[in-house]
């Protein structure tokens, strides 16, 4: 029998410590409050989004559910970049759209638009969220004050033991051990470090050795054995995206659905052609083609608005060879069920049952 409560479910107030991973552009407010109901932790993902669209999707959980939910930041800044590599991307997926009939836009560089997260902590605070969490970095010290003075619990990103400590030292009540088999965009935020490709049943101990804070464990968890092990390795809860995917409740593409149960372990793989960042979703078309270009791919948020029209595009026709398929390598488990009969069999299936 599982023991579920322990000093995270308590600092967060859930009945069981499974964390639905907050996944922008696939959660929904549904999906948040379908998990918080059954007694997880939903996360609202609004990395990058307007303060606007940021309040609107809290109110929208909120009229939901009244339970604690989570809601997740990103905490990038806006790196320089060469104009020059932007525009010779521009040209190819240019070229590519018209030979795909997708329908590529090319953007003014001059008008491109970014939101920070420190537009969106006031809104947090005047919405009085229980539980914070962010990945890409972490909150400025001013921020984190500012969050943690109002007693809202704060859960960071690590994907190796040197960001885990940095985590803790900036104040964070407990930290994500993201491994490499996760799917979505990697945490990683120290550029001094070759990206840290170390999988969640080396990374996760390891973690738990070097910081006080409890840990997280997320990448590849996909039912009862994996959860069990994650808890055995000392995370004090795990945290999950792919096996929502397919959901109900989620955004995905309905091809995109399809494909995902049906991908074998090593059909995904670590690209930064949808957005500049490194991220692991399944291969497809457009992955193999921009790295196939030879191109120098703009870092991220750059490269993730260039192709941002492309890919809406891509998802309106239902193609999903030129859209991003985010996707952990423990992809088989997604199931289109409702978020609330996936949350429950995880739970069931953690017990034994
Ligand atoms: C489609 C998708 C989108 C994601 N978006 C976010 C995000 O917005 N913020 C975040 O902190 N993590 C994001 N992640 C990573 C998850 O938090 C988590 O680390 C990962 O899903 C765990 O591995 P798994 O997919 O094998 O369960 C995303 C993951 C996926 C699959």
């Amino acid at each position: 029998m599982m023991e579920w409560k322990n000093e995270l479910s308590a600092l967060l107030n859930i009945d069981y410590p499974i964390i639905q991973a907050p996944m922008l552009g696939i959660t929904t407010p549904e999906m948040v409050a379908a998990v918080a109901e059954k007694g997880g932790l939903g996360s609202l993902p609004v990395g990058g989004l307007s303060p606007d669209r940021t309040r609107e999707l809290i109110r929208k959980t909120k009229s939901l559910t009244a339970k604690p939910f989570a809601v997740n930041l990103f905490t990038n800044g806006v790196p320089d970049y060469s104009r020059a590599d932007a525009e010779a991307m521009q040209d190819f997926l240019e070229a590519f759209s018209k030979e795909n009939q997708l329908g590529f836009e090319r953007l003014s560089l001059d008008a491109l638009r970014f939101y920070s997260y420190k537009e969106q902590i006031d809104i947090l605070i005047a919405e009085a969220i229980p539980v914070v969490s962010f990945t890409f970095g972490i909150p400025d010290a001013e921020s984190m004050t500012a969050l943690k003075q109002k007693g809202i619990v704060l859960v960071g990103t690590a994907t190796s033991v040197q960001e885990a400590v940095l985590v803790e030292k900036a104040g964070a009540d407990a930290v994500v051990a993201q491994g490499i088999e996760a799917g979505g965009h990697r945490g990683s935020f120290l550029d001094d470090e070759p990206l840290p490709m170390v999988g969640t049943f080396v990374l996760v101990p390891e973690i738990v050795a070097h910081v006080k804070i409890p840990v997280i464990a997320a990448g590849g968890i996909r039912g009862g054995s994996t959860i069990r092990a994650a808890f055995q390795l000392g995370a004090k809860a795990v945290q999950i995206g792919t096996a929502f995917i397919a959901s109900q409740e989620s955004l995905a593409i309905a091809s995109y659905k399809t494909a995902l149960p049906k991908a074998q372990v090593t059909d995904s793989a670590l690209t930064r052609a949808f957005s500049g960042r490194w991220a692991r979703g399944i291969r497809n078309q457009f992955m193999d083609t921009v790295e196939a270009s030879g191109l120098k791919i703009p870092p991220y948020p750059i490269q993730n608005s260039i192709t941002a029209g492309l890919r809406a595009k891509a998802q309106q026709a239902d193609r999903k060879e030129f859209t991003n398929m985010w996707a952990g390598q423990a992809s088989a488990g997604a199931e289109n069920r409702s978020s609330a009969d996936i949350f429950l069999q995880l739970v069931a299936q953690a017990e034994g049952l």
